[in-house]
């Protein structure tokens, strides 16, 4: 039934080709706003490419690069005019990495890949590896393999359950998966394998399941190629339960992608348009048959400096929760205005204005 929806929704788009505001198949479009973002620190190469990104207790990022190397980056004294982006680790059997998720109190899970092109993995070369910081204010870690993976396609977006942070699930964006990892024990299997998680059929970017998150009872997930966000009821253990029903929730056709996507406290979802540069909100609304199907852009733009290539977010540490982090890749898979790339960096919209309406 979801699919026929999604192919509904689909329809009704280019039906409707030409009129920009109708062609956003969630049932509603608010007038873009535009937030104030400023650019925190940004890399030093072009093209490069930060890819994820999750926030330490005291306070410090810490980024993944998916392009020309394997590096993780800290991000220190976010809040001042000495904001950097420092390495942390270069994982030297790598040369990309991807999703990053927390499993205990400062400790990290983030995949490893070995790539021969832009997102084009070598076979068997999947790896997740854990980071556990030393002490709250040093930079210091240990390392330790939580896995290999030889059947993965193109591991994403990775989130660990609320209650029990040691199970992982994992998006694969070419396999259409979600697979399921005991961190402790290093076992996994495939938890969910349905067309919502795959590309669209002939999709000139075949990236399917893309962010991947766990909010109060459900997982979501992003699908790139499509152009739509999913949920489906999941238990604390990470597993669904028996009635489970995957839910289309909304297609925005007039953007070319989404990315990685975050709730604020009201539930609303935070979304990125990778490739148009642009913030957006999808709101959680009131009635709850209507969930998750009005789209507003909130930052960024088509033409705009501002987030070019937006890959993820991560919410600002306690003094500064106003502020929503975001980490490009400098625009570097579709320059703005076909000519402008810039270095990655991490740019922070501030949402202040959002929630005084
Ligand atoms: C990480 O290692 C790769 C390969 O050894 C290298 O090309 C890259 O420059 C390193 N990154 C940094 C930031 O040193
Ligand atoms: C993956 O690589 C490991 C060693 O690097 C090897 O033992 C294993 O057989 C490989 N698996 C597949 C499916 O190729
Ligand atoms: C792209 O072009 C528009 C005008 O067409 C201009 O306003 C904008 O600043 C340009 N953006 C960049 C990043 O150069
Ligand atoms: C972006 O710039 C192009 C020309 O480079 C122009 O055709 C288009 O209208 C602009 N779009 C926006 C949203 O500013």
């Amino acid at each position: 039934m979801m699919r026929g929806l999604l192919v509904e929704l689909y329809t009704a788009a280019f039906a409707v080709v030409g009129a920009a505001a109708a062609s956003v198949t969630c049932r509603g479009q608010l007038p873009a706003i535009k937030l104030p973002v400023t650019t925190v620190a940004s890399l030093t190469a072009v093209p490069s490419f930060l890819e994820r990104a999750i926030r330490r207790p005291n306070g410090d990022l810490i980024a993944t690069q998916l392009e020309t190397g394997a590096q993780l980056w800290i991000l220190k004294d976010s809040s001042t005019s000495a904001a950097r982006l420092a390495p942390l680790h270069n994982f030297s059997e790598s040369n990309g990495l991807l999703g990053i998720a927390s499993v205990a109190p400062d400790t990290y899970i983030v995949t490893a890949q070995l790539f021969s092109g832009f997102l084009d993995p070598v076979p068997n070369t999947t790896v997740i590896w854990e980071i556990q910081f030393e002490g709250t204010e040093s930079d210091a870690f240990s390392l330790r393999k939580a896995g290999d993976f030889p059947s993965a396609g193109l591991f994403n977006g990775m989130a660990t359950m609320p209650e029990e942070p040691t199970i992982a699930l994992i998006g694969d964006s070419f396999n259409g998966q979600v697979v399921r990892l005991d961190v402790v024990t290093g076992t996994h299997d495939v938890l969910l394998d349905i067309p919502e998680l795959h590309a669209s059929e002939g999709a000139a970017f075949p990236v399917g399941i893309n962010g991947l998150q766990i909010h109060k009872g459900y997982l979501y997930w992003s699908n790139t190629a499509r152009v739509a966000f999913y949920r489906i009821a999941i238990d604390s253990n990470g597993r669904l339960p028996s009635a489970a029903q995957v839910e289309a929730l909304a297609s925005i056709p007039s953007i070319s992608g989404v990315d990685d996507f975050v709730f604020d406290a009201r539930d609303n979802l935070w979304g990125l348009a990778n490739l148009d540069n642009q913030a957006f909100v999808l709101y959680k609304g009131s009635d709850s048959r209507r969930e998750y199907q009005t789209v507003q852009f909130v930052a960024g733009g088509l033409n705009s400096s501002e987030i070019p290539g937006p890959t993820a977010y991560a919410w600002g540490a306690r003094n500064e929760g106003h502020l929503l982090y975001v980490t490009t890749s400098g625009g570097s898979k579709a320059p703005i205005n076909g000519t402008y790339v810039e270095p990655a960096k991490v740019a922070a919209i501030d949402t202040t204005a959002f929630f005084k309406r």
